[in-house]
């Protein structure tokens, strides 16, 4: 078994260290680097049927939910088609609003999800096109879906999805680049520099996980708090709810994602001295503004664990623990960020002393409503 796990203590450990491996052969023979453009035959979607498009759903469940969340900010910021992220449970029994303009995405790492496979049935029934990001080749989503983007992260073990998650959020990306420069929203000189931004992401995430080691030290210090409050903006929103849900999945500790902005509105009257927050505050867009709630959560006596950008002194200096990640662009910073949430969820739950590859009451595959 230790040979299956290449040398690791368990499988979600090596799918973390998996990573650029992973995210490399997501993209490998894909990309058109002279066009500006990628390659995505078996989604089945020609050029003029993109243009046709008036709106995209993207419907999924759990961690797949979440890289949804942040194909949201990337179609709609480059691509500028109205994007609509659902629930598979919710979406299936809300007599949801699609026809034949629209583009229905389903994310599903097994590609078995039963309520997944029941929203793709019911927007085709519904008239739309549709097609997957599926990690598993050829199974049921992947079939009845029109096209299929597949991920090839390699079998995915531990039931707390890792290489899956940043896998699909590098296919969401490559889409992207598909569908902006079917429509002309992406000229080609902005699609080649898309391009040279995503393959530095192998290399850039081998320097995320050189952080494994410091995040063990952070797990040690904050493994018995009862709580865990995760905060990000915009695009690193949905990283915060992933976060958050890692650490619940697999180390039983509750733990709550919320958007930064959002905090005064509720989750503040949480913090107190016992209250570990984790901020996402790389330098983007709404830096100053996340800044600025992490000094509010200092205000408030909360123990804050940054995650930002590589020599950022003014977070150093105010934070009690600061993880530095290598910068990637605003786009492809979400995928960076993962990697230390990834190695704190799975660090504390090592030393809880839970089962991580097989979490209590936890199903890698949902394939019952
Ligand atoms: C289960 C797994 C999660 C996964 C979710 C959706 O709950 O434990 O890790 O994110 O199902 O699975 P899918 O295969 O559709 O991505």
């Amino acid at each position: 078994l230790m040979a299956e796990k290449g040398g690791y203590k368990h499988f979600m450990l090596k799918e973390i260290f998996e990573q650029p491996r992973a995210v490399q052969d997501t993209i490998t023979g894909r990309l058109l680097g002279e066009e500006g453009d990628v390659l995505l035959e078996e989604m089945k979607l020609s050029a003029a049927e993109l243009k046709e498009v008036a709106r995209v759903c993207i419907v999924a469940c759990g961690t797949s939910w979440h890289s949804a969340l942040v194909g949201k900010f990337m179609i709609e910021e480059h691509c500028r088609i109205p994007v609509e992220v659902d629930i598979a449970s919710e979406f299936r029994y809300r007599k949801p609003v699609v026809d034949g303009k629209t583009l229905l995405l389903v994310i599903s790492q097994s590609g078995e999800t039963a309520d997944t496979l029941a929203a793709l049935r019911e927007a085709r029934n519904l008239g739309a096109k549709t097609a997957a990001i599926c990690n598993v080749v050829d199974s049921s989503i992947a079939r009845e879906a029109h096209g299929v983007l597949y991920t090839h992260a390699g079998p995915e073990i531990g039931v707390a999805s890792t290489k899956a998650f940043v896998t699909q959020l590098v296919a969401l990306y490559l889409f992207t680049i598909k569908f902006g420069r079917s429509i002309g929203r992406i000229d080609k000189a902005k699609g080649q520099s898309m391009i040279d931004s995503l393959v530095k992401v192998p290399g850039l995430l081998e320097k995320s996980l050189e952080l494994n080691p410091e995040v063990e030290k952070v797990a040690k210090r904050y493994m018995n708090a009862r709580d865990f409050l995760y905060l990000g903006r915009g695009n690193n929103y949905p990283i915060a709810l992933e976060g958050a849900l890692k650490l619940k999945e697999i180390s039983y500790i509750h733990a709550e994602g919320y958007p930064a902005g959002e905090m005064k509105h509720g989750p503040i009257a949480l913090i107190d001295e016992e209250m570990p927050v984790v901020i996402l505050v790389p330098k983007n867009s709404t830096y100053e503004k996340v800044a600025s709630n992490m000094e509010e959560v200092i205000a408030r006596g909360g123990r804050v664990i940054a995650i930002c950008s590589q020599d950022d002194v003014e977070i150093r200096a105010k934070a009690e623990e600061v993880l530095e990640v290598p910068s990637a662009g605003e786009d492809l910073t979400p995928i960076l960020l993962s990697v230390p949430l990834q190695l704190l969820a799975y660090h504390v739950a090592v030393l809880k002393g839970t089962d991580v590859d097989q979490p209590r009451n936890l199903a890698k595959s949902v394939t019952v409503e």
